[in-house]
């Protein structure tokens, strides 16, 4: 399973690339603004930290309009992955971007009916949001669920990038569901480290070895 990072906090994005944790990263114009930054400027930042795809979301709602902004987004950077909305309009910009073989993300999925529209217009991934599916008391991993089935069931290629990660729970999920990327944020991501067990025992070795005396 692919790890994206769904930040624009360069310090947080190249402390896990660091330990080998991104093949990827992901922005909306939401975490755009969050980063206070110029927005063409910090993409191309990003596209340094990763060799994976970066997403740049278009802010159109036209089509046309979409497709001007994708292409204008792509040459930031080999990397960039053009991120555009699930309405018809982002679908027909979507199947003109991808035929010209620009990677891309089709956002703000939150049914299996919208994911198979994604997949039919040759998306590089989709992205169905679990976290705001369960705030409004939806079941957001069986969406991940049920688009899973569907691709597999006709080969589609589309890959399943799971997004609106709150939790190491929804990690664990997403795994077990066979997404094939997850994107969270970076907190999220260290906290899949965590264990008290973990704690607990590496504490007890290192008083067990101190006792001994010995260095390596
Ligand atoms: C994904 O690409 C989105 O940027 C993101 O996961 C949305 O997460 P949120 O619902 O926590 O804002």
């Amino acid at each position: 399973m692919k790890f994206f990072v769904d930040s624009a906090d360069i310090d947080a994005i190249s402390e896990l690339a660091d330990i080998g944790l991104v093949d990827g990263v992901t922005t909306n114009p939401s975490i755009i603004a969050k980063s206070g930054r110029d927005f063409k400027e910090v993409v191309k930042e990003i596209c340094g930290l990763t060799q994976g795809h970066v997403s740049a979301e278009v802010v159109a709602t036209q089509a046309d309009d979409m497709i001007r902004e994708g292409r204008t987004l792509r040459t930031i950077a080999d990397n960039v992955c053009v991120k555009l909305p699930l309405t018809l309009d982002g679908l027909k910009a979507c199947k003109t971007l991808s035929s010209e073989g620009t990677p891309t993300n089709v956002t703000l999925c939150f049914s299996p009916n919208q994911a198979l529209l994604a997949a039919k217009v040759g998306a590089t991934y989709i992205s169905p949001f679990i976290g705001r599916l369960d705030d409004i008391t939806l079941d957001g991993m069986e969406l991940i669920q049920d688009i899973r089935e569907i691709y597999d069931n006709y080969g589609y290629e589309t890959e399943v990038l799971a997004a609106s990660i709150r939790s190491v729970n929804h990690v664990k999920d997403c795994a077990l569901v066979g997404a094939d990327v997850i994107t969270a944020p970076p907190a999220v991501i260290k906290n899949l480290a965590n264990h008290p067990l973990t704690d607990k025992g590496l504490a007890a070795f290192l008083k067990d070895w101190e006792g001994t005396g010995q260095s390596i």
